[in-house]
């Protein structure tokens, strides 16, 4: 069987958590509590083949640290994971995919960008045409929005992530 390092990105409080903890566990958390550091495991299946998911889901909030030097280096795919309700939340995604590429000294990495909190569209200040003009800027790296509230597009960005993975 395949295993898979995925590793999940993006500024504090946008949902990074609650993303992993529909698709791992099909739960829905009301509360914030910020990450530390978590990881899950997971196996699904990818157009009939099984493969193992190790999920390491990172805290927002953090610089640029050594930990994260190690994780990038050992994460193979990476969902970059911004709110809708916060334009800075996208603008942060460049420095991190930045990192990601110097760190794997490659010039493509499986990607999906992923645009959360789809639900609360009467607060939203990112139009998907920004985050689409991203996904074209760095070679059309998948883009999805998602709510992890209402389950929405939550397994599509985890098997999309997948799929490359699986090419790469
Ligand atoms: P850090 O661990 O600090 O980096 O944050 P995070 O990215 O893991 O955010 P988390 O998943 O903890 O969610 C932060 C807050 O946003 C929580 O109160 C969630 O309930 C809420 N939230 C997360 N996803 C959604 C969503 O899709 N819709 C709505 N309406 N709220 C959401
Ligand atoms: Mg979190």
């Amino acid at each position: 069987r395949r295993e898979y390092n995925i590793v999940i990105l993006g500024a504090g409080g946008v949902g990074k958590s609650c993303l992993t903890a529909q698709f791992v566990h099909n739960e829905w958390i009301e509360s914030y509590d910020p990450t530390i550091e978590d990881s899950y495991r997971k196996v699904i299946d990818v157009d009939g083949r099984s493969c193992i998911l190790e999920i390491l889901d990172t805290a927002g909030t953090e610089q640029f640290t050594a930990m994260r030097e190690i994780y990038m280096k050992t994460g193979q795919g990476f969902l970059l994971v911004y709110s809708i309700t916060s334009l800075n939340t996208l603008t942060e995604l460049s420095d991190l995919r930045d990192q990601i590429l110097r760190i794997k000294e490659a010039e493509s990495v499986p990607i999906v960008i992923v645009g959360n909190k789809s639900d609360l569209e009467e607060d939203r200040a990112v139009h998907s045409n920004r985050a689409i003009h991203l996904s074209e800027k760095w070679g059309r790296v998948p883009f999805y929005e998602t709510s992890a509230r209402k389950r929405q597009n939550v397994d599509e960005v985890f098997l999309d992530l997948c799929r490359q993975m699986m090419r790469a």
